[in-house]
């Protein structure tokens, strides 16, 4: 606007002026708020990533199929606090309950610990590889299994033992540790019931598999049967089919 003309009309200019400096306010506004929401996010992803509880292993190819079960199983953890997964040798026991762990960590404060009891040869050695794996240390005057005890009684905790058929008779552990922990939630695998009181089980039926009575088709492909046969021979070279 030329200055002569904005010279004749103050209170024109006078306007402008204003207008342009609750803009520029205004653009400031929104900075600044910008700033503070990304603080805001920025804290609450430290808190969330910080947080001091148990997080199982996470495995290292995506979980094929299995949605059903998870949410499920998340579900039924809210309320159950001994569920086992009871099935065949390798039909997925293990990278189902690791999922449902990953899958429930929010319910649970001290999140979700793994122990793998497969390391254990006989009953005596699974106090201490529960000690080792959950990185207790027990104090000079107590024992392995009391230290576990007193570890677990205070925690909200899920808590997956994988491999319980391996040393049935040691399961009656479980049993202590529930009684001790009131906010303890076991999610056990095993190819066997572990028949303790309370238990709930999960029996795993395998992955469903494409009718191989019919032609095959090109949406066999997409099951998650094929896909976790493919990828078995994928990391298998054995398993690949022979090229000619
Ligand atoms: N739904 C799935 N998605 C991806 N991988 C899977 C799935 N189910 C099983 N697997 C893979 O198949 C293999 C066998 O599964 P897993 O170890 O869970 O079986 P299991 O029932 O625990 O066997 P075991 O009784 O020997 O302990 C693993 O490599 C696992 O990662
Ligand atoms: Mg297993």
């Amino acid at each position: 606007m030329p200055a002569l003309l904005l010279e004749r009309d103050r209170a024109l200019v006078e306007q402008f002026l204003a207008l342009a400096g609750q803009t520029r306010r205004e653009r400031q506004i929104t900075i600044t708020h910008t700033k503070q929401t990304r603080i805001q996010l920025v804290q609450e992803t430290v808190t969330t990533t910080t947080a001091p509880g148990h997080i199982p292993p996470a495995p290292l190819l995506p979980l094929l199929g299995r949605q059903a079960e998870v949410a499920e199983l998340v579900n039924r953890l809210q309320t159950a606090r001994l569920i086992t997964l009871v099935g065949a040798p390798g039909i997925g026991k293990t990278r189902l309950a690791l999922a449902v762990a990953h899958a429930a960590l929010g319910q649970f404060a001290d999140g979700a610990a793994f122990v793998s009891l497969a390391e254990a040869t006989t009953l005596d050695d699974i106090p201490y590889v529960v000690l080792r794996q959950l990185d207790i240390s027990p104090t000079p005057q107590q024992t392995a299994v009391a230290a576990i005890q007193s570890y677990l009684a205070p925690r909200h905790l899920l808590l997956v033992l994988d491999n319980c058929e391996h040393l049935l008779e040691g399961v009656t552990l479980f049993s202590d540790w529930l009684t001790h922990a009131p906010c303890l939630t076991l999610l056990c695998t095993s190819r066997t019931p572990l028949d303790l009181y309370g238990e709930q089980e999960w029996p795993l039926a395998p992955l469903p598999v494409p009718d191989l009575a019919q032609r095959p088709s090109p949406a066999w492909a997409d099951t998650a049967a094929m896909q976790l046969a493919g990828a078995g021979a994928s990391h298998r070279p054995h398993l690949r089919p022979e090229r000619r």
